[in-house]
This record gives structure tokens, sequence and C-alpha cells, in this order.
């Protein structure tokens, strides 16, 4: 038994292959074409892991994913490979196109030819798991209910229209061919590893440096976070107990406005690495240009995962927080290491100022 995972060097991805590794002996090959938001650093403890097989590549290559399904056999594949961030989206959006679209559908071919040729239990225990975002859902009000897996789709920004492609490609492979796939969309995550072009990751990287720490708008446009470890936990329960062709949603009933969120993050810093001026680190918050199309608000409707699958986060905001920013005090070689060349060109780009 293998499983197949894509993108598996980025945040999540990589998450999920240690945490599966942790848990399971089932040997895990991981497909990353390491751009870059991808990093082999990130799975540094797998190094000498005979369970965890790296190839570097794009889900977007026909041969080699033909090439690793027949060497491999996995009995399931799950697909995190994406480009994941709103902004580089709105900057230019080819890449996104290229793999979101392009590359799911890639992928879903080199799938359905490997499952075709599968028979017996293996073809049908067989399982592509995809996982998406609650982006799909587009903008709520403040009154609105939180999304449904029956919401519409009303995609807002470049990056949530690839991925609504990408989840419309998934179902339809599904009712056309078959397919045994399960979709799931997910909240905001947050945790280690997390790539500091993001807004936690990115508000206590400039917070230690000294640097303002940017607001888009009024800062109070709300996400609903989860912490990456749930997440996980969550892609493991829908991947065992899923119904073939549905989708669930992630999230943990956890909405904050975006200036509340950096406040507590200064909070925290506060307390655990207190400025050597003895300010907060809310002194360096600062407004900037909003995003354009930038969505108000976005909240998960978890009950569907909590009641078929009796998935819960084990995390709160509270102790998900405070173990993420003890986690980047702790690896300021990580950050260090990330933050340098086309990160630093990207901070010029998107914030006007030099790194
Ligand atoms: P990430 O940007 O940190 O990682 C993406 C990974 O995919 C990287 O390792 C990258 O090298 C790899 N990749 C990119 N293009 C590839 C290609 N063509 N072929 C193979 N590998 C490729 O993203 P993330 O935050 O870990 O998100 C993972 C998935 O989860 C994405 O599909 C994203 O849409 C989804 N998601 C993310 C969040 C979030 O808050 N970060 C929330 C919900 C859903
Ligand atoms: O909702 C799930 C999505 O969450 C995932 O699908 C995406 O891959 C992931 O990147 C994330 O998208 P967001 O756009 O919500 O995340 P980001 O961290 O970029 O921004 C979070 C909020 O913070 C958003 O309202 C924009 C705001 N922000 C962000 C940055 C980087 C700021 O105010 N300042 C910033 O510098």
């Amino acid at each position: 038994m293998t499983l197949l995972v894509t993108g598996g060097a980025g945040f999540i991805g990589s998450c999920f292959v240690r945490d599966w590794l942790a848990q399971s002996d089932e040997p895990v090959v991981n497909l990353d074409k390491l751009t870059y938001a991808g990093n082999l650093a990130n799975l540094a403890g797998l190094a000498a892991d005979a369970r965890h097989v790296f190839v570097q590549g794009d889900i977007g290559d026909p041969t080699l994913l033909a090439g690793l399904l027949s060497q491999h056999q996995p009995r399931a594949v799950v697909n995190f490979a994406a480009e994941s961030h709103v902004d580089r989206s709105i900057h230019g959006a080819d890449d996104f196109i290229q793999t979101n679209v392009v590359g799911t559908f890639r992928l879903l071919e080199a799938v359905r030819a490997y499952w075709g040729s599968l028979q017996g239990d293996a073809r049908q225990h067989f399982r592509l798991l995809h996982v998406s975002t609650d982006e799909v859902y587009g903008s709520l009000s403040a009154s609105d209910a939180a999304f449904a897996e029956t919401n519409r789709y009303e995609p807002n920004s470049p990056y949530a229209a690839t991925k609504a492609a990408s989840d419309h490609l998934v179902r339809a492979w599904h009712h056309t061919h078959g397919l045994p796939v399960l979709t799931t969309n997910c909240s905001n995550n947050y945790g280690p590893y997390h790539f500091p072009e993001k807004l936690i990751p990115l508000v206590i990287h400039h917070a230690l440096a000294g640097k303002p720490l940017p607001i888009y708008g009024d800062g109070q446009q709300v996400r609903d976070w989860l912490y990456v470890g749930d997440h996980c936990s969550a892609i493991r329960a829908v991947l065992a107990g899923g119904r073939l062709g549905e989708t669930y949603n992630i999230g943990g009933w956890n909405e904050k406005a975006n200036l509340e969120v950096v406040h507590t993050l200064c909070r925290l810093l506060d307390a655990m690495q207190p400025r050597s001026d003895g300010q907060s680190y809310a002194t360096q918050i600062t407004f900037v240009t909003d995003r354009p199309g930038h969505d108000r608000r976005y909240a998960i409707d978890a009950r569907k995962i909590e009641q078929e699958l009796g998935w819960r986060p084990a995390e709160t905001f509270e102790t998900g927080l405070a173990k993420t920013v003890r986690w980047y005090l702790d690896n300021a070689q990580w950050v260090q290491d990330v933050t340098s060349g086309a990160y630093r060109d990207w901070v010029g780009q998107q914030y006007g100022n030099p790194p």
C-alpha cells in the first residue's frame, strides 16, 4: 500500500506527509515541482526514512505521472500541488492556470488511465482526494450564513477561479468517467513551515525584523483560521471514510478579523520575545493599500465532516497560534533561508519597500 502525494514539499502537503509517516508505515511517494513555495527543508526529518520517496516534477507532466503511477501502484492520490497565493495571482495568473487548471486536468487523466488498469479490490478501494479551498465560494457579508457544501461557486480572485475550475474538473471526471474522487474545501490554515508571504508568518517575520506590519485596507476582513495539523487530520478522515464524489468543507468555527489576528500575534510576541526598547510590536502596524477585489469574509460550516466522519479540530486558535509563534522563534534559520533571493524581490514588488 502506498500513497502518492502531490505538492508535499509545501506548507500543508509537508505537514500531511510528516503526520502521515508519524502515524502509519504506509509509504508516501511525494511529487513536487519545488517552486518558490516548495522546500525540502520542510521534510528534513524524513531524509533518511525509506518510507518517503521524493520526486521532483510537475503534475502537468503526463509521462512522469504515468511512470510514477505504474511503478508505485498507489492505493490513493492526494493532490495538494497548486499555486496558492492570492496576491501573486493578481500580479500574474499564468502559473495558476498552468498548475491549478491544466495540471489538475493532466493529473485527472493520468489517474483515470491508471485506475482503469486496476482490478478487483485495488480498483474498488482506489481514491483521488483533491485539496481545495473555501475561496471558491466567494465572499460573505457579516450577516450571511457560513459556507456550506451546497453554496454556489462564486470565485473572485484569479487564484480562487483556478481552484474553482480544478474542483469542477474533479467533479466532472467523477460524474462522466466514474473516477473515485473526494474534494475538500478548507478555510485559512496557519502553523509551522508556513511561507512568510501569507499574513500570519509575514507578520511574525516582519515584527521580529523591525519592519512595518502591513494591514490591507481597514483590516476588518474576516478569515476562518484552522491549525494546519487539524486540516491534515481532516484530510485523513475524508480519505478513510468520505463518500465518493462528495465534497467536505473543513474549518474550525474560528472567525477573526485580520487586525485582531495581528494584535494577538503582537501580544504573543511581546510576551515571548519582548522588543529591546520595551514597546509593543503593535506600534509597527501600518495600514496599506487594499488588495484589489479583496473578499470581505470567509466562514466554514463544518457540520458535514463533523457529523459524517466525527472529525473535530484538536487546537483552539489560542493554543495553535501560541505553538506557531513559538515555532517561528525557535526556527529563525528556516525563515532566514526562505526569505532570501526571490522572496525579497516579491516583498519589494508587493509592498513597494526595499526589504
Ligand atoms: P504552498 O504554496 O505552500 O505549497 C504548494 C506546493 O505545491 C509547493 O511545494 C509547490 O512546489 C508545489 N507545486 C506547485 N506547482 C506544482 C506543480 N505544477 N507540480 C507539482 N508540485 C507543484 O501551498 P499550501 O498552502 O500548502 O496549499 C496546499 C493546497 O491546499 C493548495 O491546493 C491550496 O489551494 C490548498 N489550500 C490552502 C489553504 C491555506 O490556507 N494555505 C487553505 C485551503 C486550501
Ligand atoms: O481561505 C483559504 C485560503 O487562505 C487559501 O486557499 C489560500 O491558499 C491561502 O493563501 C489563504 O488565502 P488568503 O488570501 O485569505 O490568505 P493571506 O494570508 O494572503 O491573507 C489573509 C488575510 O490577510 C487577507 O484578508 C489579506 C490580509 N493580508 C494579507 C497579507 C499578506 C494583509 O492584510 N496584509 C498582508 O500583508
